[in-house]
Protein backbone atom coordinates (compact mmCIF):
# COMPACT_ATOMS: atom_id res chain seq x y z
CA UNK A 1 0.00 0.00 0.00
CA UNK A 2 1.53 3.56 -1.00
CA UNK A 3 1.48 5.55 2.11
CA UNK A 4 1.64 9.41 1.50
CA UNK A 5 3.82 12.09 3.34
CA UNK A 6 2.99 15.84 3.78
CA UNK A 7 5.06 18.63 2.53
CA UNK A 8 4.49 22.05 2.94
CA UNK A 9 2.79 24.50 -0.11
CA UNK A 10 5.50 26.89 0.61
CA UNK A 11 8.21 24.59 -0.91
CA UNK A 12 6.45 24.44 -4.50
CA UNK A 13 8.69 26.82 -6.77
CA UNK A 14 5.59 28.50 -9.61
CA UNK A 15 6.72 28.08 -13.10
CA UNK A 16 8.80 24.74 -12.61
CA UNK A 17 7.84 20.87 -13.73
CA UNK A 18 6.76 19.51 -11.24
CA UNK A 19 9.36 16.02 -9.98
CA UNK A 20 6.38 14.15 -8.00
CA UNK A 21 3.02 13.46 -8.18
CA UNK A 22 0.99 16.09 -6.02
CA UNK A 23 -2.41 15.37 -4.41
CA UNK A 24 -4.38 17.45 -2.12
CA UNK A 25 -6.63 16.42 0.97
CA UNK A 26 -10.33 16.82 0.66
CA UNK A 27 -12.80 15.75 3.08
CA UNK A 28 -10.43 12.88 4.50
CA UNK A 29 -9.82 11.99 1.02
CA UNK A 30 -6.40 12.19 -1.74
CA UNK A 31 -7.32 13.66 -4.55
CA UNK A 32 -4.91 14.15 -7.38
CA UNK A 33 -3.47 17.43 -7.85
CA UNK A 34 -0.98 18.39 -10.34
CA UNK A 35 1.01 15.09 -11.81
CA UNK A 36 4.63 15.09 -12.17
CA UNK A 37 6.32 16.94 -14.77
CA UNK A 38 2.67 19.88 -14.48
CA UNK A 39 4.17 23.16 -14.40
CA UNK A 40 2.50 25.07 -10.98
CA UNK A 41 1.67 28.09 -11.80
CA UNK A 42 0.54 30.71 -9.80
CA UNK A 43 -2.96 30.42 -10.62
CA UNK A 44 -2.47 26.90 -8.68
CA UNK A 45 -1.17 28.37 -5.74
CA UNK A 46 -3.99 31.39 -5.22
CA UNK A 47 -6.50 28.09 -5.50
CA UNK A 48 -4.80 26.67 -2.63
CA UNK A 49 -4.57 29.96 -0.66
CA UNK A 50 -8.44 30.28 -1.37
CA UNK A 51 -8.96 26.77 0.05
CA UNK A 52 -6.55 27.11 3.31
CA UNK A 53 -4.22 24.34 2.12
CA UNK A 54 -1.42 24.21 3.23
CA UNK A 55 -0.25 20.92 2.58
CA UNK A 56 -0.12 18.87 -0.14
CA UNK A 57 0.57 15.16 -0.26
CA UNK A 58 3.30 13.10 -2.19
CA UNK A 59 4.02 9.27 -2.24
CA UNK A 60 6.21 7.93 0.01
CA UNK A 61 8.16 6.29 -3.39
CA UNK A 62 8.79 9.42 -4.37
CA UNK A 63 9.92 11.22 -1.21
CA UNK A 64 13.37 11.07 -1.77
CA UNK A 65 13.20 12.15 -5.45
CA UNK A 66 11.06 15.35 -4.28
CA UNK A 67 13.72 16.34 -1.03
CA UNK A 68 16.52 16.27 -3.68
CA UNK A 69 14.62 18.67 -5.78
CA UNK A 70 14.49 21.09 -2.97
CA UNK A 71 17.81 20.53 -1.80
CA UNK A 72 19.28 21.33 -5.27
CA UNK A 73 17.24 24.58 -5.01
CA UNK A 74 18.04 25.19 -1.15
CA UNK A 75 21.44 27.37 -1.23
CA UNK A 76 19.90 29.58 -3.51
CA UNK A 77 16.49 29.95 -1.24
CA UNK A 78 17.73 30.26 1.78
CA UNK A 79 20.40 33.35 1.00
CA UNK A 80 17.67 34.94 -1.39
CA UNK A 81 16.67 38.46 1.03
CA UNK A 82 13.82 38.86 -0.99
CA UNK A 83 12.29 35.24 -1.22
CA UNK A 84 9.59 35.04 1.83
CA UNK A 85 10.23 33.77 5.67
CA UNK A 86 7.58 31.12 4.79
CA UNK A 87 8.89 29.70 1.52
CA UNK A 88 12.65 29.47 3.55
CA UNK A 89 11.28 27.50 6.48
CA UNK A 90 9.89 25.36 4.06
CA UNK A 91 12.70 24.83 2.56
CA UNK A 92 15.00 24.13 5.32
CA UNK A 93 12.24 21.53 6.52
CA UNK A 94 12.77 19.59 3.33
CA UNK A 95 15.67 20.30 3.09
CA UNK A 96 17.48 18.91 6.15
CA UNK A 97 14.88 16.15 6.38
CA UNK A 98 16.41 14.94 3.45
CA UNK A 99 20.29 15.27 4.56
CA UNK A 100 19.23 14.08 7.45
CA UNK A 101 17.37 10.45 6.27
CA UNK A 102 20.58 10.36 4.18
CA UNK A 103 23.07 10.68 7.39
CA UNK A 104 21.10 7.81 9.50
CA UNK A 105 21.18 5.64 6.36
CA UNK A 106 24.85 6.15 5.79
CA UNK A 107 26.78 8.00 8.93
CA UNK A 108 29.58 9.03 6.92
CA UNK A 109 31.85 11.95 6.31
CA UNK A 110 29.99 13.60 3.25
CA UNK A 111 26.29 13.18 4.53
CA UNK A 112 27.20 14.83 7.44
CA UNK A 113 29.42 17.73 5.76
CA UNK A 114 26.43 18.33 4.02
CA UNK A 115 24.52 18.70 7.21
CA UNK A 116 26.84 21.58 7.99
CA UNK A 117 26.52 23.39 5.07
CA UNK A 118 22.83 23.09 5.24
CA UNK A 119 23.06 24.59 8.65
CA UNK A 120 24.68 27.53 7.98
CA UNK A 121 22.16 29.62 5.87
CA UNK A 122 19.60 28.53 8.19
CA UNK A 123 21.23 30.45 11.15
CA UNK A 124 22.19 33.34 8.95
CA UNK A 125 18.68 33.28 7.78
CA UNK A 126 17.44 33.72 11.74
CA UNK A 127 20.12 36.04 13.18
CA UNK A 128 18.99 38.79 10.49
CA UNK A 129 15.18 37.92 10.93
CA UNK A 130 15.19 36.38 7.67
CA UNK A 131 13.72 33.07 8.77
CA UNK A 132 11.05 33.77 11.02
CA UNK A 133 10.79 31.75 14.31
CA UNK A 134 7.40 31.43 14.07
CA UNK A 135 7.45 30.08 10.38
CA UNK A 136 9.85 27.37 10.81
CA UNK A 137 8.04 26.24 14.19
CA UNK A 138 4.90 26.36 12.69
CA UNK A 139 6.03 23.27 9.81
CA UNK A 140 7.37 20.58 12.09
CA UNK A 141 5.83 17.62 11.58
CA UNK A 142 4.93 15.29 14.61
CA UNK A 143 5.25 12.17 13.62
CA UNK A 144 8.31 11.22 15.62
CA UNK A 145 10.41 9.11 13.09
CA UNK A 146 14.22 10.11 13.83
CA UNK A 147 14.72 12.50 11.15
CA UNK A 148 11.74 14.28 11.85
CA UNK A 149 12.46 14.36 15.07
CA UNK A 150 16.25 15.27 14.58
CA UNK A 151 15.51 17.81 12.34
CA UNK A 152 12.52 19.74 14.88
CA UNK A 153 14.90 18.96 17.87
CA UNK A 154 17.80 20.77 15.67
CA UNK A 155 15.25 23.82 14.78
CA UNK A 156 14.09 23.82 18.46
CA UNK A 157 17.55 24.01 20.02
CA UNK A 158 19.09 26.49 17.54
CA UNK A 159 16.04 28.86 18.62
CA UNK A 160 16.89 28.52 22.10
CA UNK A 161 20.90 29.07 21.90
CA UNK A 162 20.53 31.88 19.32
CA UNK A 163 18.40 33.71 21.84
CA UNK A 164 20.08 32.40 24.75
CA UNK A 165 23.22 33.68 23.60
CA UNK A 166 22.61 36.75 22.25
CA UNK A 167 24.15 39.15 24.03
CA UNK A 168 26.73 37.24 24.85
CA UNK A 169 29.90 37.96 23.04
CA UNK A 170 31.85 34.79 23.07
CA UNK A 171 29.01 32.98 20.77
CA UNK A 172 29.37 34.64 17.24
CA UNK A 173 28.70 32.61 13.94
CA UNK A 174 31.03 29.90 14.29
CA UNK A 175 30.25 29.01 18.16
CA UNK A 176 26.30 28.80 17.23
CA UNK A 177 27.03 26.75 13.99
CA UNK A 178 28.85 24.51 16.03
CA UNK A 179 26.25 23.79 18.16
CA UNK A 180 23.63 23.72 15.77
CA UNK A 181 25.46 21.19 13.88
CA UNK A 182 25.13 19.05 16.85
CA UNK A 183 21.94 19.63 17.99
CA UNK A 184 21.13 18.24 14.33
CA UNK A 185 23.61 15.47 14.97
CA UNK A 186 22.75 14.46 18.55
CA UNK A 187 21.08 11.31 17.98
CA UNK A 188 22.86 10.17 15.03
CA UNK A 189 24.05 7.07 17.06
CA UNK A 190 20.57 5.85 16.81
CA UNK A 191 21.92 4.91 13.02
CA UNK A 192 23.30 1.54 15.08
CA UNK A 193 20.36 0.97 16.30
CA UNK A 194 18.88 -1.99 14.51
CA UNK A 195 15.32 -0.97 13.01
CA UNK A 196 13.43 -3.52 14.55
CA UNK A 197 13.88 -1.49 18.02
CA UNK A 198 13.55 1.75 16.54
CA UNK A 199 10.52 1.15 14.79
CA UNK A 200 8.38 -0.84 17.78
CA UNK A 201 5.45 0.36 17.74
CA UNK A 202 4.95 -0.47 21.67
CA UNK A 203 7.32 0.05 24.88
CA UNK A 204 10.81 -1.57 24.81
CA UNK A 205 11.95 -4.43 26.76
CA UNK A 206 14.72 -4.22 29.24
CA UNK A 207 17.31 -5.65 26.55
CA UNK A 208 15.91 -3.42 23.76
CA UNK A 209 15.72 -0.37 25.89
CA UNK A 210 19.71 -1.05 27.06
CA UNK A 211 20.69 -1.42 23.23
CA UNK A 212 18.40 1.83 22.81
CA UNK A 213 20.60 3.47 25.45
CA UNK A 214 24.13 3.08 23.86
CA UNK A 215 22.98 5.60 20.91
CA UNK A 216 25.28 8.55 22.89
CA UNK A 217 28.23 6.41 22.69
CA UNK A 218 27.31 5.71 19.31
CA UNK A 219 26.58 8.93 18.12
CA UNK A 220 30.20 10.14 19.91
CA UNK A 221 31.82 7.10 17.92
CA UNK A 222 30.39 8.41 14.65
CA UNK A 223 31.71 11.94 14.91
CA UNK A 224 34.91 10.80 15.84
CA UNK A 225 35.14 8.51 12.98
CA UNK A 226 34.05 10.77 10.13
CA UNK A 227 36.72 13.77 11.81
CA UNK A 228 33.75 16.02 13.44
CA UNK A 229 33.59 15.82 17.10
CA UNK A 230 34.25 19.50 18.11
CA UNK A 231 33.28 19.38 21.87
CA UNK A 232 29.98 20.87 21.73
CA UNK A 233 28.89 18.09 19.38
CA UNK A 234 30.85 15.62 21.58
CA UNK A 235 29.09 16.60 24.75
CA UNK A 236 25.84 17.09 22.90
CA UNK A 237 26.19 13.59 21.96
CA UNK A 238 27.30 12.08 25.02
CA UNK A 239 24.99 14.29 27.47
CA UNK A 240 21.76 15.17 25.48
CA UNK A 241 20.05 12.16 28.05
CA UNK A 242 21.88 12.90 31.49
CA UNK A 243 20.19 14.40 33.68
CA UNK A 244 21.22 16.98 36.98
CA UNK A 245 19.79 14.99 39.45
CA UNK A 246 22.21 12.20 38.10
CA UNK A 247 19.21 9.93 36.93
CA UNK A 248 20.11 9.82 33.64
CA UNK A 249 22.44 7.94 31.31
CA UNK A 250 25.11 7.02 29.91
CA UNK A 251 27.11 7.81 33.05
CA UNK A 252 24.57 9.41 35.26
CA UNK A 253 26.82 12.14 35.94
CA UNK A 254 25.42 16.13 37.64
CA UNK A 255 28.04 17.46 35.71
CA UNK A 256 25.80 18.73 32.39
CA UNK A 257 27.71 21.10 29.70
CA UNK A 258 25.33 23.65 29.04
CA UNK A 259 24.71 22.94 25.44
CA UNK A 260 23.94 19.14 25.98
CA UNK A 261 21.33 21.03 28.67
CA UNK A 262 19.91 22.87 25.79
CA UNK A 263 19.73 19.90 23.41
CA UNK A 264 17.86 17.60 26.51
CA UNK A 265 15.33 20.26 26.51
CA UNK A 266 14.28 20.77 22.65
CA UNK A 267 14.61 16.46 22.83
CA UNK A 268 11.85 16.24 25.52
CA UNK A 269 9.43 18.99 24.29
CA UNK A 270 9.89 16.72 20.89
CA UNK A 271 9.43 13.35 22.19
CA UNK A 272 6.51 14.90 24.19
CA UNK A 273 4.43 16.76 21.50
CA UNK A 274 4.84 13.85 19.15
CA UNK A 275 2.69 11.12 17.97
CA UNK A 276 3.99 7.96 18.78
CA UNK A 277 1.50 3.95 17.49
CA UNK A 278 0.81 4.01 21.60
CA UNK A 279 0.38 7.58 22.87
CA UNK A 280 -1.37 10.51 21.63
CA UNK A 281 0.50 13.94 21.43
CA UNK A 282 1.00 16.14 24.26
CA UNK A 283 0.36 20.09 23.82
CA UNK A 284 2.97 23.08 23.61
CA UNK A 285 1.29 23.82 26.87
CA UNK A 286 1.30 20.66 28.86
CA UNK A 287 4.33 19.78 27.82
CA UNK A 288 6.04 23.09 28.80
CA UNK A 289 4.42 22.54 31.98
CA UNK A 290 5.43 19.32 32.70
CA UNK A 291 9.21 20.28 31.44
CA UNK A 292 8.66 23.06 34.62
CA UNK A 293 7.71 21.13 36.98
CA UNK A 294 11.14 19.00 36.05
CA UNK A 295 13.75 22.25 35.92
CA UNK A 296 16.13 21.15 38.36
CA UNK A 297 18.52 24.32 38.05
CA UNK A 298 18.49 28.09 37.98
CA UNK A 299 20.26 27.67 34.50
CA UNK A 300 17.67 25.02 33.12
CA UNK A 301 14.72 27.70 34.51
CA UNK A 302 16.44 30.08 32.03
CA UNK A 303 16.52 28.18 29.39
CA UNK A 304 12.91 26.97 29.83
CA UNK A 305 12.00 30.96 30.06
CA UNK A 306 13.86 31.71 26.77
CA UNK A 307 12.33 28.61 24.98
CA UNK A 308 8.69 29.81 26.11
CA UNK A 309 9.46 33.11 24.38
CA UNK A 310 10.02 31.58 21.26
CA UNK A 311 7.12 29.37 21.43
CA UNK A 312 4.88 32.82 22.35
CA UNK A 313 2.45 34.29 25.01
CA UNK A 314 -0.13 31.87 24.41
CA UNK A 315 2.56 29.18 25.76
CA UNK A 316 3.41 30.73 28.86
CA UNK A 317 3.40 28.30 32.10
CA UNK A 318 5.61 30.45 34.32
CA UNK A 319 2.72 31.78 35.95
FE1 LIG B 1 18.82 10.68 22.21
FE1 LIG C 1 16.56 12.77 20.65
Amino acid sequence: MEVFRPIPVDVLLVGEPCVVDLFMKLDDTLVPFLSKGGVLTGDHLRDLERLRVRRMFIKGSQAEAFEEYVQRNADKILTDPTVPSRVKAATFYISSMGALKKAFVKPDAPSLNRIKKEIVPLLKGIMKNEIVLGDLLAITQHDFNTYTHSVNVGIYATAIAVRFYRHDPSYGMNELERLSYGFFLHDIGKSRVPLSILRKRGPLSDEERSIMKKHPEWGYAILMETGNLTDEAAYIAMQHHERPDGTGYPLGTKDIHPCARICALADIFDALTSKRPYKDPMSPFAALKLLKAETFTVFDHELLTTFIQILGPDEDVTH
